[in-house]
C-alpha cells in the first residue's frame, strides 16, 4: 500500500500539475500513466482486458508498454480529483448517478456513427440508457457486444441466446408468444430477437412497422417483390398486416385463426361470385375455405391482378 502511494504521488506531479485530467487535455504517454494509475486500485478491471472490444481504444505500443489494455479515463471522463483526492470520488463519471442524457452521450461520442438515431427509439424514450442492457466490467459469459447477462428463468431459458435472455428480462410476454405451436424457432436458436428488432432504433425502421419490413424480407426474400401487382395490405403496416410474427395458433403465423376471416378483416365486399363466403349470405362454400386456394400469391403477382396465380 505504501508503494501504490508513493507512486501515485509521484505520477500525480508528473501528470498534471494544475491541468485538468480528462481524456481530451491528456496526451498518450499522460494517458498511459494515467491507466496505471487506475490500475494500483482497481486491479479487478482489467482481467480479461484482451478478450475486450474496447481494447481496440489502445494503440498496440501502448499495451506494450503498460500491459494493461483499456482506456478508463474513455469513459470515467475528469479523473483528476478522483485520483488526486486517493479514492474520493470527485468528478469520476461513474455510470450511476448522472443524467440519462449524460450517460448516452459518453457511449456516443465514439459510437453516433453506427447508432445515429438511439435517442428516438422506444427504448431511449423510456429512460433507458446504454448501461442499461452493456456492460463494460460485468457482461454475460459469451461477451456479445458486452450485453449484460439476462434472467434465464423462461420455461428452456439457458438455451436462448444471449440476446434474447437479456431482452426476457424485460419483455416476458414476448417470449411467451414464442411458445404457440406455429412461430419463429427463437428457442431452438434459429433466430433471436435481434433478427428482427434493432434496439437502437426508432419504430419507423427495422425495428417495427414501416413498407413491407425488410427484416422479415432478409430471410423471406421471394415475399418482398416489386411485384407487377402488389397486395396493397402491406402497403401501411407491411407483414403485421397478416401474420403475427412472433407466433399464433395458425399454420401459417397469421393473425387470424382462419384464412377468410382474415380477408374479410379488410375485404367487406367480394363480388357476387364469392357470395357464398360471406357470412350472412347463404353457404356456398364453407368459411373455412381457403381463399388462398385459389389466390394463391396473395404477397403479389407479376402475372395476375387478383394473385390467382
Ligand atoms: C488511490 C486509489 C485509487 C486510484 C488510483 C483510482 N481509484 Fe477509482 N476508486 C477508488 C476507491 C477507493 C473507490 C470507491 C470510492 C467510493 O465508493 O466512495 C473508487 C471508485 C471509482 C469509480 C466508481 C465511481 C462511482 O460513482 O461509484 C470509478 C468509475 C473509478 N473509481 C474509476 C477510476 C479510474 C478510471 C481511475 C484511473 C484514472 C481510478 N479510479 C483510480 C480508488 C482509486
Ligand atoms: C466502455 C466504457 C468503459 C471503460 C473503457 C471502462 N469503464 Fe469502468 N465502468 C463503465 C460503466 C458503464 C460502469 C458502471 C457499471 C456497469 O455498467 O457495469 C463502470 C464502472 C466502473 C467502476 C465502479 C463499479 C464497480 O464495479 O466497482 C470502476 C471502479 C471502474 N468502472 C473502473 C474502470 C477502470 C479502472 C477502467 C480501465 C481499466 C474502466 N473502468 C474502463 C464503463 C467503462
Ligand atoms: C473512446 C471511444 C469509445 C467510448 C467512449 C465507448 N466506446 Fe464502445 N467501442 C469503441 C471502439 C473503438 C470499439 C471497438 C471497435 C468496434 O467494434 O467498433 C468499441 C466497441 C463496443 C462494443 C462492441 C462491439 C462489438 O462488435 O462487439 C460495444 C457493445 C460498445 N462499444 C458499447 C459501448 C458503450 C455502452 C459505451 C459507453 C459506456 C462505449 N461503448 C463507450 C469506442 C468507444
Ligand atoms: C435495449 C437494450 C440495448 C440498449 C439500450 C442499447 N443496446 Fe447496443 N446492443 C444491444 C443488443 C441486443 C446488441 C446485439 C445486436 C445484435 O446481435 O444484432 C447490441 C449491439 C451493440 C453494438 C455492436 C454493434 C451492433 O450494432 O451490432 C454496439 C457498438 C452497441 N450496441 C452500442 C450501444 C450504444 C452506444 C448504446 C446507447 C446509445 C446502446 N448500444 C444501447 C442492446 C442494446
Ligand atoms: C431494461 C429493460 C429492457 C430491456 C433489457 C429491453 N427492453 Fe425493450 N423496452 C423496454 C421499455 C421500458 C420499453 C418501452 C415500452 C414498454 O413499456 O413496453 C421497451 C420497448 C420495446 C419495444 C417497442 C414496444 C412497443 O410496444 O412499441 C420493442 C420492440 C422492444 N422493446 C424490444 C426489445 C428487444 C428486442 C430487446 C432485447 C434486445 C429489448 N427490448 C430489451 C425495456 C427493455
Ligand atoms: C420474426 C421477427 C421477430 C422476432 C424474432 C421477434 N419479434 Fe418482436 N415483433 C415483431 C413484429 C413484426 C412486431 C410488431 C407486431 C405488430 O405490430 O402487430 C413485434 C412486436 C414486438 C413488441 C411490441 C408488443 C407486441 O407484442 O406487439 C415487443 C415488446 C417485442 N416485439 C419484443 C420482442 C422480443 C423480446 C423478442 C425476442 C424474445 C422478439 N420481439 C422477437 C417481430 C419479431
Ligand atoms: C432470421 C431469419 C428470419 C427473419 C428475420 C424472419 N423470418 Fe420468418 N421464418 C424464418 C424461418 C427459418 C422460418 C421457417 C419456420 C421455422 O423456423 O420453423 C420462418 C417462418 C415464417 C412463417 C411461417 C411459414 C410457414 O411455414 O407457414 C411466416 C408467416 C414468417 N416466417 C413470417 C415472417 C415475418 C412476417 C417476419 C418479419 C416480421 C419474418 N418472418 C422474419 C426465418 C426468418
Ligand atoms: C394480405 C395478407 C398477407 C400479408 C400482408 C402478408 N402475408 Fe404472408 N401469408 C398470407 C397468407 C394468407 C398465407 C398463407 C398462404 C396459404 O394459405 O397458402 C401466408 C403465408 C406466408 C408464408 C408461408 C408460406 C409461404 O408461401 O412460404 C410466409 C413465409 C409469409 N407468408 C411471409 C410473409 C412476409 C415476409 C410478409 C411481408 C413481406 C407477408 N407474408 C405479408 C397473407 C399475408
Ligand atoms: C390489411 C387489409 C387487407 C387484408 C387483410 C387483405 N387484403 Fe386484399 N387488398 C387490400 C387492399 C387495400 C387491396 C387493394 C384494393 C383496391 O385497390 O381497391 C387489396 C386487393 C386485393 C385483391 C385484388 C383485387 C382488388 O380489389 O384490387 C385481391 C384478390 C385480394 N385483395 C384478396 C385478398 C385475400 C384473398 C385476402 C386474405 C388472404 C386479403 N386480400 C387480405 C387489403 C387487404
Ligand atoms: C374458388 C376459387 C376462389 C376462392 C376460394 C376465392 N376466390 Fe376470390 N376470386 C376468384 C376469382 C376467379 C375472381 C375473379 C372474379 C371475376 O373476375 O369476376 C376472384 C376475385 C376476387 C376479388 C376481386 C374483386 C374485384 O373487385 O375485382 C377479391 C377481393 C376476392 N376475390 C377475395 C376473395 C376472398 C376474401 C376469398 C375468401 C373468402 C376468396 N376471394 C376466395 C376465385 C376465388
Amino acid at each position: 500500500m505504501f508503494k501504490v502511494v508513493i507512486a501515485v504521488v509521484l505520477l500525480l506531479m508528473l501528470l498534471f500539475g494544475n491541468q485538468a485530467g480528462n481524456a481530451q487535455t491528456l496526451d498518450r504517454d499522460q494517458l498511459v500513466q494515467t491507466t496505471t494509475l487506475c490500475r494500483a486500485c482497481h486491479r479487478d478491471k482489467f482481467e480479461s482486458g484482451e478478450a475486450n472490444p474496447h481494447s481496440a481504444l489502445d494503440l498496440p505500443e501502448w499495451q506494450q508498454d503498460t500491459g494493461v489494455m483499456l482506456s478508463c479515463v474513455g469513459c470515467h471522463g475528469d479523473v483528476t480529483e478522483h485520483i488526486r483526492g486517493g479514492g474520493s470520488l470527485g468528478t469520476v463519471l461513474g455510470f450511476r448517478s448522472e443524467s440519462t442524457q449524460e450517460i448516452n452521450d459518453t457511449c456516443l461520442n465514439c459510437h453516433r456513427a453506427t447508432h445515429p438515431d438511439f435517442q428516438r427509439s422506444e427504448h431511449a424514450l423510456a429512460g433507458l440508457t446504454c448501461t442499461s442492457c452493456h456492460s463494460q466490467h460485468a457482461h454475460a459469459s459469451g461477451a456479445e457486444a458486452l450485453l449484460r447477462a439476462g434472467p434465464v428463468t423462461v420455461p428452456g431459458g439457458d438455451r436462448l441466446s444471449e440476446v434474447t435472455q437479456l431482452c426476457a428480462g424485460c419483455h416476458t410476454e414476448s417470449v411467451t408468444d414464442f411458445a404457440f405451436n406455429e412461430r419463429h424457432r427463437l428457442r431452438e436458436g434459429v433466430l433471436d430477437c435481434a433478427s428482427c428488432h434493432d434496439p437502437h432504433s426508432p419504430q419507423s425502421r427495422t425495428l417495427l412497422g414501416g413498407f413491407k419490413q425488410e427484416a422479415c424480407i432478409d430471410c423471406h426474400t421471394d415475399k418482398g417483390g416489386p411485384f407487377v401487382f402488389e397486395h396493397q395490405a402491406s402497403r401501411i403496416e407491411g407483414c403485421t398486416a397478416c401474420h403475427s410474427a412472433h407466433g399464433s395458433p395458425n399454420r401459417h403465423m397469421l393473425s387470424h385463426q382462419r384464412v377468410g376471416e382474415l380477408c374479410f378483416t379488410c375485404h367487406a365486399a367480394v363480388p357476387q361470385f364469392h357470395s357464398g363466403f360471406s357470412p350472412v349470405a347463404p353457404v356456398r362454400f364453407g368459411l373455412d375455405t381457403q381463399c388462398t386456394n385459389c389466390h394463391s400469391t396473395i404477397h403479389g403477382s407479376n402475372f395476375d391482378p387478383l394473385f390467382l396465380k
